[in-house]
């Protein structure tokens, strides 16, 4: 074991995002010194204020003096829309250069660890339960630059001095603070809004989700664990959308379903297999469960003003 890295300097960056901002609030109520460094290319849901120091800046910007005093990185800045890669490719090469930037930095600087942001896209349409070492197999533009990612990490992974260079394939995280270009804030935003709840094609593909304060807590706890150079960051378990729109229907019952086209290459099912996660992290069971975590999320949403959450969905709707 390294000790808790997160005892030094931590950068996250993207840290002005939905996972990196409440990583961010985690560690800096535990008095471990963040920079939060973040671009704003996306409007944050929640400020990035009270998050530790913050310093907007785009990764590639970033020189070895925002580096001094850093231990461990958090990289998870990143063009992250499925469907937005498909109409504007070239922005997701931002992802494979960025992290390029970013690697070669750490290694110069002497991080201790890196922690890259990867995503379960990166398997495309998998043998279940998906397990680490399965071909990769991309099936959009951002998977593919996520691949790239990937790949570059893994050439730190060999070359890098003391530099460990780890990379977490996050599966559905949901909770609030997510744009509502993904499932669960859309569901909760158009209901509040329209009472409305929307499904892209037959609702029956599945996602692996975990509510954000348990992948907080899992990203705080590989400050800590042994390495490995890649691990699933899924809860195990799969929810069609279907059934996330029933739990929704138990708060409004009277919500329509809005049938929708399904996406271009659309993978049917993520689920991840959990036992690199268990050997590093220990006990991983989720303690929100998909009705808690749900119902918090919506709740999170009621607290908005109507204006906000209209302006939003266009805005993501346009792009999405
Ligand atoms: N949320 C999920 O369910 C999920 C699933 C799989 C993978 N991921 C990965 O987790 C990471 C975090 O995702 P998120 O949901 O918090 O995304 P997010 O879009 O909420 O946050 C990403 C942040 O990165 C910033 N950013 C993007 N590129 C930047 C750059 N080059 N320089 C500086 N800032 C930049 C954006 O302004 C944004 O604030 C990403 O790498 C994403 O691909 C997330």
């Amino acid at each position: 074991m390294p000790g808790n890295l997160a005892s030094g300097g931590v950068l996250i960056t993207g840290g002005a995002g939905f996972i990196g901002g409440h990583l961010a609030r985690h560690l800096a109520a535990k008095h471990t010194k963040v920079l939060v460094v973040d671009d704003l290319r996306v409007e944050p849901m929640i400020s990035p204020e009270g998050t530790g120091k913050f310093r907007e800046k785009a990764v590639l910007d970033l020189t070895a003096a925002d580096l001094d005093g850093i231990d461990l990185v958090y990289h998870l800045a990143s063009h992250k829309n499925v469907p937005r890669s498909f109409r504007q490719p070239l922005d997701y090469l931002d992802n494979v250069d960025s992290g390029r930037h970013l690697l070669a930095l750490c290694a110069i600087t002497g991080v201790r660890r890196v922690i890259v942001g990867s995503t379960c896209e990166v398997y495309g349409q998998a043998t279940l339960p998906t397990v680490e070492s399965t071909p990769l197999s991309p099936r959009s533009p951002y998977a593919a630059s996520k691949v790239a990612l990937e790949m570059l990490a893994r050439a730190h992974q060999r070359s890098a001095g003391g530099t460990e260079v780890g990379i977490v394939r996050f599966f559905n995280v949901y909770g609030p603070g997510e744009r509502p270009d993904a499932l669960v804030p859309r569901l909760c935003a158009n209901l509040l809004l329209r009472n409305e709840l929307p499904v892209e094609g037959t609702g029956e593909q599945r996602r692996d989700l975990t509510y954000i304060t348990d992948v907080v807590r899992k990203l705080d706890g590989l400050a800590g664990s042994d390495f490995a150079p890649v691990v699933n960051l899924g809860s195990g378990r799969s929810y069609s959308v279907n059934e996330i729109v029933e739990i929704l229907r138990t708060v409004t019952p009277k919500a329509e379903v809005a049938h929708k086209s399904g996406r271009t290459n659309e993978i049917s099912e993520f689920r991840a297999a959990t036992a690199v996660q268990e050997r590093l992290l220990g006990d991983t069971a989720p303690t929100v469960d998909i009705t808690e975590g749900v119902g918090k999320t919506l709740a999170w949403w009621a607290t908005r003003d109507l204006d906000d959450i209209t302006r939003r969905l266009l805005t993501e709707e346009e792009s999405d």
